[in-house]
Formats: C-alpha cells, sequence, structure tokens
C-alpha cells in the first residue's frame, strides 16, 4: 500500500460496521482491518483478556503502517480505553462518539444501551452519556448471544432463532419507554433489522458507523486525509480461517474480499 492506511480492530466481524461507512465517507483511504477471529468473542472474558488482546490488535496494525486507528469494538473500547495513550497515532473507541450521537438523536431523555457483558458492566456508555447530558435516563441490557449468532451467520431477522434471541433480551427494553438505543457492539448493526422490528419506533444508533463518521473527522482536522483521489485499497487480517470471514464479510459489505483477506499469528505480534 502506496499511502498510510486508516487501521480498524474487532473481535471479529463487528468492526466491519465502521468500514462500510468509512468506504463511503473516505473512499480514496487505505484501509487495514484485523478481526481476532481466532478469539472471538472478547465480551465474555476477563478485564486482563481483554486488555491484552486490544494491545496486540493495535500493536498488529501499528507494523501496516497506519496513521489512525480505530478500536471498532464496543468491549475493548470500554474495558481498554487506555491503549489510545500508548500508541504514536491517532485513536479512537466507538464509546464517545456512539454516546454523542445518542445523546442527539433523543427526544424523551429515555436511551437504552446494549451491548456485551464485560461492556455493560464497565457502565461505559452510560457514564459518557450522563457526562453529557445528566438527566438523560439511561436502560442497560448486556446480550451476550448476539455476537456468536453474528460470527455463524445467523443475521436474517425472518430467521427464528435471531427473533427468539432478540425477544429474550430486548422485552425489558420495550418496556422503558426509550425512543433510542445504542447498538454499543460493533456486531450488532449487522442485525438491526431485526432488533428494529423488536422495538418498532425506537432510533437505532450505529456503533460502527459513528465512529466512523468521527475518525473522518479526527483525520480532517489534522491534515491526515489521503492527498490523491485514486481508490483507496483495503487489506483485511484474521487470526483464524479465512474463510467464513471472507464469506460474511463479503456480503456485509457488498464485495468480493477474498483476495485480500490474510491470516497473522496474533500471539506473536
Ligand atoms: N464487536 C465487539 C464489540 O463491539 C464484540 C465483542 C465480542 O467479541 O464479544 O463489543
Amino acid at each position: 500500500m502506496a499511502k498510510k492506511a486508516i487501521g480498524v480492530f474487532d473481535s471479529g466481524l463487528g468492526g466491519l460496521t465502521a468500514v462500510r461507512e468509512l468506504l463511503t465517507v473516505l473512499p480514496n483511504e487505505n484501509i487495514v482491518y484485523f478481526g481476532d477471529t481466532g478469539r472471538v468473542p472478547y465480551g465474555n472474558r476477563s478485564r486482563e483478556t481483554i486488555k491484552k488482546y486490544s494491545i496486540q490488535d493495535a500493536r498488529f496494525l501499528l507494523t501496516k503502517n497506519v496513521k489512525l486507528i480505530i478500536a471498532a469494538c464496543g468491549t475493548a473500547s470500554s474495558v481498554a480505553p487506555e491503549i489510545g495513550g500508548n500508541i504514536s497515532v491517532p485513536f479512537t473507541g466507538v464509546v464517545a462518539p456512539t454516546a454523542a450521537a445518542a445523546v442527539k438523536a433523543t427526544k424523551n431523555g429515555k436511551v437504552g444501551v446494549i451491548g456485551t457483558t464485560a461492556t455493560i458492566k464497565t457502565g461505559s456508555y452510560k457514564r459518557e452519556i450522563q457526562r453529557l447530558s445528566p438527566d438523560t435516563e439511561v436502560f442497560e441490557q448486556d446480550c451476550p448471544l448476539f455476537v456468536p449468532l453474528v460470527e455463524n451467520g445467523f443475521i436474517s431477522p425472518d430467521d427464528e432463532i435471531v427473533k427468539l434471541v432478540i425477544e429474550r433480551y430486548l422485552s425489558s427494553l420495550r418496556e422503558s419507554g426509550i425512543d433510542t438505543l445504542i447498538l454499543g457492539c460493533t456486531h450488532y448493526p449487522i442485525i438491526a433489522e431485526a432488533i428494529s422490528e423488536a422495538l418498532p419506533g425506537v432510533r437505532l444508533i450505529d456503533s460502527g458507523r459513528e465512529t466512523a463518521i468521527y475518525a473522518a473527522s479526527i483525520l480532517k482536522e489534522q491534515n491526515a486525509l489521503a492527498a490523491d483521489d485514486t481508490p483507496g485499497e483495503c487489506e483485511f487480517y484474521v487470526s483464524d480461517t479465512t474463510e467464513g470471514f471472507s464469506t460474511l464479510a463479503g456480503i456485509f459489505l457488498g464485495r468480493d474480499i477474498s483476495a485480500s483477506v490474510s491470516r497473522v499469528d496474533i500471539e506473536r505480534i
């Protein structure tokens, strides 16, 4: 890759929700993506393990000539926000931009947050929302089965298993009267249609998308956008077999990416 890239990492497919937005808002940028498919899910692991994995993920991206790193993972962003302070390029997680978008979107001051168990335990989104808007009521719910569903390709809103799992987690949020719901794990926008059907009339905030928009603004501010207007290239790296990732990522991004997916041994980074 000739020009410096935007580095994006997640435990698996979820960070592609940020990549999809980057491809639209910054089509000339190179992107290097790392999905830790060999160790997904992160959200039910200990803080120490999540921190260790997140540091390795960021370190791997630094070997790829990146100019900015996006932790496109609600869990890494919530449990290990300090990694931004230890790397040599600008960094953003998903919590701050997503919370800001939710505060802007809510009309009735009742915001729901769904995320992995590790994320919800930290209270990261709630804290940030109430820092920005102390009167906003926040209703939190962890949804530990959503990531395995997405990673295994259960994403159709018509799938009975998807509907059942969503109903199990979201029925209490329906009763809370929220008008806005943060999809606080970047995997969740992939099943946004099904989530929306369970919560009619509730505005969904996509953490991957909001963070990509924020990252674009950081690059603009720092005058670090690609200087030419040739289309950007994308490289994808995963920590386990490339096949399943290539297929699902290709469907989600609407393009065949199989030639640009490679496997990396993340434990050796
Ligand atoms: N996409 C990650 C997140 O945003 C999923 C974490 C996991 O692997 O459990 O939290």
